[in-house]
């Protein structure tokens, strides 16, 4: 299999990422319009992820103006290439483009009942800060939990081959 490319998503990209979305979540899905609002209002980075040309997997990181703490909104990588590395390497770069934008904390929120993508969270250096009761439309409880940004993460961005990297996540494609 050839590398996963990992590029800044742009209008052209919209369908793709409906498509997606709806593959991936049971609720909580993110519309057309909202794609196309996160993408022209310019206060969220979405990252594609491709291979050959066809999108397998993506990332949306909300950059508010006033605050420190950015947050990962969704991520989600394509059924048949799961468990390959790819969603590590998405939330690396999630992560370094945080960094490299100077927020001192990343956030997120997850399903409580979902250990195999807590599991990735945790290896990646977040921490649970609190419970969410019925956070999800499915009534789902949620965890929200936290990674703060440092100078290395900056650093692993921005030679991505990085020592840092690979220590980050060691067995993954980075
Ligand atoms: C979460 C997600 C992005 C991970 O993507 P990925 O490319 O499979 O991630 P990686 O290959 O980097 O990591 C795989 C790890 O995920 C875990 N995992 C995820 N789903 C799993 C499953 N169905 N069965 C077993 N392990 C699973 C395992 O711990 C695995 O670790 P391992 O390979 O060391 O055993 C992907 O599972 C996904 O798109 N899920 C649906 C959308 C979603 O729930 N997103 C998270 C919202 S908070």
């Amino acid at each position: 299999m050839s590398e996963p490319l990992i590029r800044q998503a742009t209008v052209r990209d919209i369908n793709e990422l409906v498509e997606l979305e709806k593959l991936s979540f049971i609720s909580d899905k993110i519309t057309k319009r909202q794609f196309k609002y996160l993408i022209n209002q310019g206060k969220a980075r979405i990252l594609l992820a491709e291979l050959d040309g066809k999108a397998i997997g993506y990332a949306i990181l909300l950059t508010p103006v006033t605050s420190k703490r950015s947050r990962l909104y969704s991520i989600a990588v394509k059924s048949a290439f799961r468990s390959r590395g790819i969603g590590r390497a998405i939330l690396c770069r999630v992560i370094g483009v945080a960094a490299a934008l100077e927020y001192e904390e990343l956030s997120l929120e997850v399903r409580k009942a979902d250990l195999h993508t807590i599991k990735i969270y945790v290896e990646g250096g977040f921490r649970v800060v609190k419970e969410l009761p019925s956070y999800y439309e499915d009534g789902a409880d949620g965890l929200r939990m936290v990674r703060s940004l440092s100078r290395e993460d900056l650093e692993s961005f921005r030679s991505r081959q990085s020592f840092l990297g690979r220590l980050l996540f060691p067995r993954k494609l980075l």
